[in-house]
């Protein structure tokens, strides 16, 4: 049978697929900005319209949390396709609200580079709304990855309307937001978060992205407790000065980590499986490399924080038959954690005379614990285990009603209050929804082709084996990985922008 079309139904065809076009609660309307600028550190003014406070999911629960911001320069990069930076705000796995662009970080750059700018709010451990009279937290773990996830998918979504490319997005955080950057990097389309998203309103679109920027994640939670008891062991007699009960659950920790560390069945470059037995050497060719790199851009290193050096008479890279260097001394006044590697570092002294020999990582570990204080153990896991204080992860892992919890089998069963217990299927699920490594190197996820790690070199707030663990995990994926420690920074984010946006140029290139 044939049916014939009249005008007149065209019309109302017409008519409702254009008012329902006007009621998509996820359609970005390309008119409702406003102009603005802001001023770079040159004193350069970049314009930009603001799309500010724009709701991402369709059944939003925390109104104050739950938008996105998004910034479009006046003056897009004279390129076909122009990227997106999504940078999260988020720190401490607390709530981030929708920030406005900042001269000083990657947000402003990425405007003056004629990049679109998308910054999300998401909630986190400290959100709340008001229920029926009762408090609600709102951002229990993995409420904020989901916000950010749907985000992402509102971006996709909204491809054609919004300028800048959605297969182009460039995810950025630091500390909890390079593990929520690391997250959205690692979990793209993973089937596990869709029934959260579906319930959220989020667009039903895909979730993965093109690159993950990820300044000192504090990631692999399950595991960083035994990665830092195995780590700076060395020092609770020492330098950290651990009571004789801290010491039995460090050691206890510690014992459990090479059994992880062989299971992840981690390669370097070479091919050669990463066992525990080796490990130390592996970790300690990415701390030579970046003293290395920090003696070529005329930083001085001291002799009494572990490395060796041989002063080299032919040139930088050395040669058979160099001389152990003698007495250099390290000027203590020299504040080499401002940008190290940009332009503008004037060498102090003969850069080309000296290259790195060897290191000695129980010393340089006890100097990276002498610039800030390590955490008791456990790190993460802490609370009702030898003090009742939750962590900032135990509070991300509590429940609706603001109750922080352990997320760890080992922390639930060294509890002082002897509740030993194991943990539930639910929290099981939770800890691994939060977890990048479970989506690396298998067929879960869209894994973002492209990562940027760092993580600073005397950085101390997890420990190193979480980042070259994540990004050997990558590598052994044949992702493009640019992972370093940058020298002597502590723990800090979007620094060196000139590295990081010659790297996205680099990367957009490819
Ligand atoms: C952050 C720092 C931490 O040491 C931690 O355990 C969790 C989060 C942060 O700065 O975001």
């Amino acid at each position: 049978m044939i049916y014939k079309i009249t005008n007149a139904a065209l019309i109302l065809m017409a008519a409702t697929s254009g008012a329902m076009a006007q009621t998509d609660p996820l359609r970005f309307d390309p008119d409702d900005f406003t102009r603005q600028t802001i001023t770079m550190p040159n004193g350069e003014s970049v314009a930009y319209k603001a799309y500010e406070g724009i709701p991402y999911v369709k059944n939003i629960e925390d109104s104050t949390y739950q938008t996105l911001n998004i910034y479009v320069p006046e003056t897009l990069a004279d390129i076909t396709r122009v990227p997106i930076l999504m940078r999260t705000y988020v720190g401490g796995y607390m709530a981030s609200t929708a920030k406005s662009p900042s001269p000083s970080d990657a947000t402003g750059r990425a405007l003056r580079e004629g990049y679109v700018v998308c910054i999300p709010g998401s909630r986190g451990s400290n959100s709340t709304i008001d229920r029926d009279g009762k408090t609600v937290y709102t951002g229990i773990a993995p409420n904020g990855l989901l916000d950010l996830k749907a985000a992402v998918r509102y971006l996709r979504y909204n491809d054609a309307l919004i300028p800048g490319e959605s297969e182009l997005i460039f995810t950025d955080g630091t500390s909890a937001g390079g593990a929520m950057s690391s997250l959205l990097g690692a979990t793209g389309n993973a089937i596990e978060y869709e029934p959260y998203l579906k319930t959220m309103g989020a667009a039903d679109t895909r979730d993965d992205v093109f690159a993950a920027i990820c300044y000192c994640p504090i990631t692999d939670l399950n595991h960083a407790d035994m990665e830092y008891e195995w780590l700076y062991g060395c020092t609770n007699t020492g330098v950290r000065h651990l009571s004789e009960e801290q010491i039995t659950i460090s050691n206890e920790l510690s014992a459990k980590c090479p059994s992880y560390i062989n299971s992840l069945e981690l390669k370097d470059k070479s091919g050669n499986i990463i066992t525990a037995d080796i490990y130390k050497e592996y970790l300690k060719t990415f701390l030579i490399a970046s003293a290395h790199r920090a003696l070529q851009e005329g930083c001085e290193i001291p002799d009494s924080i572990g490395f060796a050096f041989y002063q080299d008479k032919s040139g930088p890279m050395g040669a058979p038959g160099n001389i152990p260097r003698q007495g250099m001394r390290h000027r203590m006044d020299d504040n080499r954690d401002a940008p190290s590697f940009g332009p503008g570092n004037a060498p102090r002294f003969n850069k080309t005379s000296d290259f790195v020999s060897g290191l000695d990582l129980d010393k340089y570990l006890t100097y990276v614990a002498t610039t800030t204080p390590l955490k008791t153990p456990p790190a993460f896991d802490q609370m009702g285990v030898l003090i009742p204080t939750p962590s900032p992860e135990n509070k991300v892992f509590g429940n609706t009603y603001g109750d922080a919890a352990n997320f760890t089998n080992f922390s639930l069963q060294h509890r002082l209050d002897n509740t030993s217990a194991t943990l539930d299927a639910e929290m099981v699920e939770r800890v691994a929804l939060m977890n990048p490594m479970n989506f690396i190197g298998n067929d879960k996820a869209s894994v973002a082709p492209n990562w940027y790690i760092r993580h600073g070199a005397k950085d101390r707030d997890t420990s190193f084996l979480v980042p070259v663990n994540l990004a050997t995990k990558l590598m052994n994926a044949d992702k493009n990985v640019d992972f370093a420690l940058p020298w002597n920074r502590p723990h800090s984010g979007d620094y060196n922008l000139d590295d990081l946006f010659n790297w996205i140029k680099t990367t957009l290139s490819e």
